[in-house]
């Protein structure tokens, strides 16, 4: 599809592969669903709106990390970059970059086919001299599927914490993918929710007017869709909290009864109180997450932190830290 100066591309990303992945994740004695099934169009929207509660201070202080820093991140970029971000959702934090960045091309990438049409297309609308060439994949499994980009240093923009979403040793595998992917002379900017007391962070999990609870259920409609199973929403609780010793967030669905669910074909049984696994979410120190990206064979050349230390953006390069003072 292409207007004007937006263009979209769908990969698929959704395969016969979802079914297996899903069903392999539901059979396990914990059992799991890859937290990237949140996200159909209902679910992306029930998250923009979890970026709007009170309780859930990151995307805000992302956003002010972003703008208070737009002109030293932009130096570190250079001018006339090809700038992808991967898990995009409503494209918004990009907007507090794009004039100071004035990328040649905005590549959003992510899994939620409609939502990402409907942002990309908002995007181009309002910033019309921007190129806009979206990609519905899987950033996990599509980085050698890429269409053909222009010619430029590679920037890639991963704001949200999203990187918290991937068990460490994950984390560090995608962020040596990224690092082959920006080159040698290429960057990344990516915003890592910090460490802190667990009522801040278990607030910002279970907000009062439960969407964060909706966001959760959510998954088991799209999963219905996608096996065609019969899960029952009203019968499963939202349960989220700190772990802070391993330093993550732990989301579940809790089974509220004993029941029977017709799943592909067969039949799934739960536990009253037996769990599904739906997402971690890490949070990291500063010098934790240096950490990570020194493993993946990266350096954190710049990083920034909100007066309140809830948040981080870093610029991340290549090869690792130059010698202080050199
Ligand atoms: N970057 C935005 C959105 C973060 S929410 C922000 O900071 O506000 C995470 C986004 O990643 C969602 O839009 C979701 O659809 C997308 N996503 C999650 N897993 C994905 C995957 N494996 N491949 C592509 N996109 C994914
Ligand atoms: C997208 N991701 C970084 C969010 C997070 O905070 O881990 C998803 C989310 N889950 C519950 N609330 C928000």
């Amino acid at each position: 599809m292409h207007s004007g100066n937006v263009i979209f591309t769908d990969l698929h990303p959704k395969t016969s592969d979802t079914r297996q992945e899903i069903l392999a994740g539901l059979a396990q004695q914990e059992r799991y669903i890859n937290p990237k099934y949140f996200y159909d169009e209902q679910g992306s929207r029930l998250f923009e709106a979890i970026t709007e509660l009170d309780e859930y201070y990151p995307s805000r202080t992302e956003i002010g990390i972003l703008s208070q820093n737009a002109a030293a991140i932009a130096a570190a970029c250079g001018v006339n970059c090809v700038l992808v971000e991967p898990g995009s959702g409503n494209c918004e934090k990009v907007r507090s970059l794009l004039d100071a960045i004035a990328p040649k091309v905005f590549v959003p990438m992510d899994i939620s086919s409609s939502f990402l049409r409907e942002a990309a297309e908002k995007l181009g609308s309002d910033f019309p001299w921007l190129q806009v060439h979206a990609v519905c994949a899987d950033f996990n499994t599509h980085w050698h599927d890429m269409p053909e980009l222009p010619a430029g240093r590679r920037i890639i923009f991963y704001p949200g914490s999203t990187i918290g979403n991937l068990e460490p040793d994950a984390a560090c595998a995608f962020l040596a993918h990224m690092g082959e992917w920006m080159g040698a002379d290429g960057g990344a900017i990516i915003g890592v929710d910090l460490h802190k007391a667990s009522d801040r962070l278990d607030a910002a999990y279970n907000d009062e007017q439960g969407i964060t609870a909706a966001f959760n259920r959510n998954i088991l409609s799209h999963v219905n869709r996608l096996l065609d199973a019969e899960f029952d929403m009203e019968l499963f609780a939202h349960r989220a909290f700190y772990d802070s010793d391993k330093r993550r967030i732990e989301m579940h669905l809790v089974s509220e009864q004993d029941q029977a669910v017709r799943c592909n074909g067969s039949v799934l049984k739960f536990h009253e109180g037996e769990t599904i696994h739906t997402e971690y979410s890490y949070k990291y120190s500063v010098d934790d997450f240096a950490s990570l990206a020194q493993r993946a064979g990266l350096h954190l050349s710049q990083s920034w932190v909100d007066e309140d230390k809830l948040f981080s953006v870093h610029y991340l390069q290549k090869g690792p830290a130059s010698p202080q003072g050199l």
